[in-house]
């Protein structure tokens, strides 16, 4: 399929002065879209504070546009919270969302000014009442919806209603100021079902701490909001309106102040990767498929491409008369460098090496998990449309 535009058409312009010029591969991500994404979130939840998770594109471009509208900021790291005060943003717009952090980095985002932390462990909250007194602290609770997420969060992080009771009491006899909860519904989650079900568990927890004495008064939805990749998915209005039900029928008018953490939601659409072929072959003289090599993988910036997870859409320049369904694999020697074998892409039987291939939505979690060094291709070069 040729693309017709990617972006509106001041961006459109820039980009297509970047592939003209710069030597693949290389991601371009687009402020515009992001602005428009960062509106239609504020839109959709008027009464949330918006966590950016700086994770998911910390270039410090996307950064300081978001601080400009008045984000605030999830961190995962020191490492992202420097990078975040360096922009000039004030520690009471950022939250430690980390539940794994060294007792040293408490530390230091605490002397910093950081005052809002997410935990899930009793280790941790002991850790926060020491080395950040006094803080606000979000327990993080276990939530179903890995099925449906595309990019699952569940297991590692959170715990059971029952151990959350226990760490918020825990945390409040130690001096923090224990408000709340937080989820995860898992990145890419298309179901809105899965933020029904995570509400409600938080409904049952706060009923139960009521009984102990204790109001909740902070409720963190988390991200999970999705980009538009090739799966079937609904416009966001429709999550907007259906999490804001949710909310509704189970805490009433009154519901806890609200915190939402997205990250691909708000980048993933505003990026495009732009490669070209490598190479073209088959495995045998009447191989079925043909196998297309572009000269970026997984190990490039679409590690979400393992396990097929992420199913990217996936365009190129020729127009062919007749497209094949190809495997997609990346340049380097490592045969877990293979972006789609299962899940056929169809592009022209035309195409040629040295054709430029463009992976849309590319925005979120792309250059960051780019290797270093990997077979010697070095980071993906990231450039943003203002
Ligand atoms: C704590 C936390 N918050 C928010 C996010 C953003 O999630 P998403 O990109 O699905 O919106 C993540 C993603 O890993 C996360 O770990």
């Amino acid at each position: 399929m040729k693309p017709n535009r990617f972006f509106d058409a001041g961006s459109e312009a820039k980009f297509r002065s970047l592939v003209e010029k710069e030597t693949t591969p290389f991601l371009a991500v687009d402020l515009n879209t992001i602005i428009k994404r960062y509106e239609l979130m504020r839109k959709g939840f008027p009464n949330a504070a918006i966590h950016f998770a700086v994770k998911a594109n910390p270039h410090d471009v996307v950064l300081a546009k978001l601080a400009e509208l008045g984000s605030n900021f999830d961190v995962a790291s020191v490492q992202e919270l420097d990078k975040v005060l360096a922009l000039g943003v004030d520690p009471s717009r950022i939250s430690y969302g980390n539940t794994i952090k060294k007792e040293k980095d408490i530390r230091y985002s605490y002397e910093k000014g950081v005052r809002l932390y997410c935990s899930d462990s009793e280790m941790d909250i002991h850790n926060l009442a020491r080395c950040a007194p006094g803080s606000e602290v979000f327990v993080r609770i276990l939530v179903e919806g890995a099925e449906t997420a595309d990019w699952p969060l569940s297991r590692k992080f959170g715990c059971q209603p029952d151990l959350a009771i226990d760490l918020i009491l825990m945390a409040r006899e130690l001096g923090l100021n224990a408000t709340g909860f937080s989820f995860h519904v898992g990145s890419q989650q298309r179901d809105i079902g899965a933020w029904d079900a995570a509400i409600a568990k938080t409904k049952y927890i706060t009923d139960r701490l009521a009984e102990h004495g204790v109001s909740i008064s902070l409720l963190n939805l988390g991200g999970g909001f999705p980009a538009t990749y090739n799966q079937k998915m609904h416009p966001f209005d429709r999550y907007a309106k259906g999490i804001n039900r949710f909310l509704r029928e189970d805490f009433g008018k009154k519901h806890p102040r609200l915190i939402l953490e997205p990250g691909r939601f708000l980048v993933g659409d505003a990026g495009v990767l732009v490669s070209e072929v490598v190479l073209v072959s088959r495995k045998s003289r009447d191989d079925v498929n043909r196998w297309v090599y572009t000269d970026v993988g997984v190990f490039g910036g679409l590690i979400e491409t393992l396990g097929e997870s992420i199913k990217y859409r996936v365009v190129c320049d020729r127009n062919g008369a007749e497209d094949e369904e190809v495997v997609l694999a990346g340049p380097t020697c490592d045969s877990m460098d293979i972006m789609y074998q299962f899940n056929k892409y169809p592009l022209p039987l035309s195409l040629e090496v040295g054709d430029k291939i463009y992976w849309l939505s590319t925005g979120a979690y792309t250059y960051t998990y780019a290797s270093v060094e990997f077979n010697g291709f070095p980071p993906l070069k990231t450039f943003v449309l203002e």
